[in-house]
């Protein structure tokens, strides 16, 4: 992937802003809520959503921070790694619990991270581009249950890119660190302000 995730140090050594750390605090409590989870549903299929959405982020123009709390919130409630329906509802609840000042986005956002979350799994596609980032990360890793992703389940352009795909079906490889994610984050949210 031409535009996977850099992993050389490529932050410039500035000042944090106060957005920036009010992101990064965010980002904390997010996966202090989430706990840990292991199972194909836990921490290594969180942190390969959240490579992916950035990619999709990056090229959609869409909010890489609402993405990566997407990754680490929308399989934390999750009580089995089966049919268990309920878990976006709850998921979203978490969100809404820590609301949008503690998770460092406007209310509007929130609203669209807790939609994204609590139908995550209904198999819809959507129009809305943050949302669709969302869930093409989400989906592209089915891969890992031995389903390949068909383009009719996939809402964005980016999310749709053969390269990318082929990219995701490799679901063994090594994600980045949550640190390595979230400051690749912060590198699409400066290009993107
Ligand atoms: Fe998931």
């Amino acid at each position: 992937m031409a535009d996977a995730l850099q992993r050389s140090p490529g932050s410039s050594s500035r000042a944090s802003t106060r957005e920036e750390e009010l992101r990064a605090s965010a980002i904390s409590r997010a996966r202090e809520a989430a706990g840990t989870r292991s199972g194909i549903h836990g921490d290594d299929h969180w942190r390969r959503v959240a490579e992916v959405g950035l990619i999709i982020a990056r090229r959609e123009e869409v909010s890489a921070h609402v993405v990566l709390l997407f990754a680490i919130l929308h399989d934390c409630r999750r009580e089995n790694d089966g049919h268990d329906p309920g878990h976006g509802p709850r998921a979203a609840e978490v969100a809404r619990t820590l609301g949008h000042e503690a998770l460092a986005i406007s209310p509007e956002e929130l609203d669209r991270l807790a939609e994204a979350m609590h139908d995550h799994d209904r198999g819809l596609v959507t129009e809305d581009t943050l949302i669709g980032a969302c869930w093409d990360a989400d989906r592209l890793d089915l891969e890992r249950v031995g389903i390949t992703p068909h383009l009719r389940f996939i809402s964005t352009p980016a999310g749709s890119d053969p390269d990318l795909i082929d990219y995701c079906a490799d679901f063994l490889r090594d994600a980045p660190s949550w640190d390595e994610l979230a400051q690749h984050a912060e590198r699409i949210m400066e290009k993107t302000r």
